[in-house]
């Protein structure tokens, strides 16, 4: 089974053969429908009906009475407009009227709702993008990758589910990047994750050129998305992805420090002083070892967590946050974290899509804020639409200035090495 991409349909004169079993992306059905290509498929027409482009909007069964065109064969191997394929009820596609209507209304609905991509089907561009689709605020999700079938087959199946959790949100795979043609936000997870014994850092070479490849992609199909990075070492390849996008700082945004400061979070209500959403944290600085959590910032319930914990333990909690994905790759011994790294990023682009987040940490350009060298690195923000809307100045303790600004000097030591 191979999917069928909008290159393939591009490079079709009038005719594309693709076999029964293959997986035509809805963008390719459409652009087959602007290019006047016909789509053959080898194979019986009974086949055909079912190998409907993915993922499909469910048909109401029942409600229509098929057009005579409708209960005819499939005109023997080809789909033809007005064959019962589920497929051909989208947007634009000859439809029986009574569906029309319901259809248009149902379009403009989803239309409304911006689009976004995954690239990377892994399991944290996987948990992403269901995460993503689960929230209802897009009307597409596209997940990307290069493995044939990979992103098509998890898109499919995450579809599947889409009546029992209650989304609308359709999502689909492709192995192309043009998929992003129309995407508003895009999450980057495509990389090598860590392995046991591995820094982030060691990833920087392989990881690199996977980034800037994406990046061409992201400039040409979707250059006014906002980036949300994910890829390891984090902030290396947030600079990467927003030195070749070209975009501006505010739209390519690193996703590290909601995961660390929910890490964080999380690990003090272990300790029975508050429920982990209780907890107020922020972690900013770099994904790594230069993390910085400003304790003199840090409450439980309101309270501060300098007066609830001691100071021993709380040093304890601060270096397991900071070596918690390091943790998670030596107990699953193949590959790192995903729930709470998807979480992090879906909630990120999330906020974006509501109109605004509240406070929380990102990797942004400091651009002087705070005054410590001008490079990628956590700091607090808040962001709206169009990625980051400000940089918030919080009351630091001398202390934990001088851990950002050294955090500050290594990572745009890092950065300045990649060349
Ligand atoms: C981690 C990866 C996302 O910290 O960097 O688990």
């Amino acid at each position: 089974m191979s999917v069928i991409s909008v290159s393939d349909v591009e490079k079709a004169n009038g005719v594309l053969v693709i076999a029964a079993r293959d997986v035509l992306t809805p963008l390719a059905a459409d652009r087959a429908k602007e290019l006047n290509v016909r789509i053959e498929r080898a194979g019986v027409a009974k086949e055909a009906a079912a190998q409907a482009p993915l993922p499909l909007r469910p048909i109401v069964q029942g409600s229509v009475k098929p057009t005579p065109a409708t209960k005819s064969p499939v005109g023997g191997n080809s789909i033809q407009p007005g064959a019962l394929s589920g497929a051909l009820y989208r947007r634009g596609a000859p439809v029986p009227t009574k569906m029309r209507v319901r259809d248009n209304l149902e379009d403009a609905a989803q239309e409304n709702r911006p689009r976004a991509a995954v690239i990377g089907a892994g399991h944290v561009g996987a948990m992403t993008a269901l995460r993503l689709a689960e929230t209802s605020l897009f009307s597409r999700v596209v997940l990307v990758d290069i493995i044939p079938g990979l992103a098509a087959g998890l898109a499919l199946d995450m579809w599947h589910s889409a009546g029992l959790r209650g989304f609308t949100t359709r999502i689909e795979g492709s192995t192309e990047l043009s998929a992003l043609e129309g995407v508003s936000y895009v999450v980057m997870t495509a990389g090598r994750p860590r392995q046991p014994g591995m820094s982030r850092t060691d990833l920087t070479g392989v990881n690199a050129e996977i980034v800037g490849g994406v990046a061409d992609g992201i400039r040409r199909h979707a250059p006014n998305s906002v980036v949300v990075v994910v890829t390891n070492p984090l902030e290396e390849m947030t600079h990467l992805m927003a030195k070749r996008t070209g975009f501006p700082s505010n739209r390519v945004i690193g996703m590290a420090g909601v995961l660390d400061s929910a890490r964080f979070c999380s690990l003090i209500a272990l300790e029975r002083v508050a429920k982990p959403q209780d907890v107020n944290a922020i972690a900013l600085g770099s994904h790594g070892a230069e993390m910085v959590i400003p304790l003199s910032l840090a409450t439980a319930n309101g309270r501060p967590l300098e007066e609830l914990i001691a100071k021993d333990r709380l040093a304890a909690i601060v270096e397991r946050a900071r070596d918690s994905g390091a943790e998670v790759v030596k107990l699953l011994q193949k590959g790192s974290a995903y729930f709470s790294p998807a979480e992090s990023a879906a909630s990120m682009v999330a906020a974006m899509v509501r109109g605004g987040s509240s406070l929380i940490a990102a990797c942004v350009q400091s651009g002087g804020a705070y005054g410590v060298a001008d490079t990628r690195i956590g700091l607090p923000v808040r962001l709206d639409a169009n990625g980051v809307k400000e940089i918030v100045k919080l009351p630091l303790r001398p202390d934990e200035q001088a851990a950002l600004a050294e955090a500050a000097r290594s990572i745009a030591k890092r950065i300045s090495e990649l060349g």
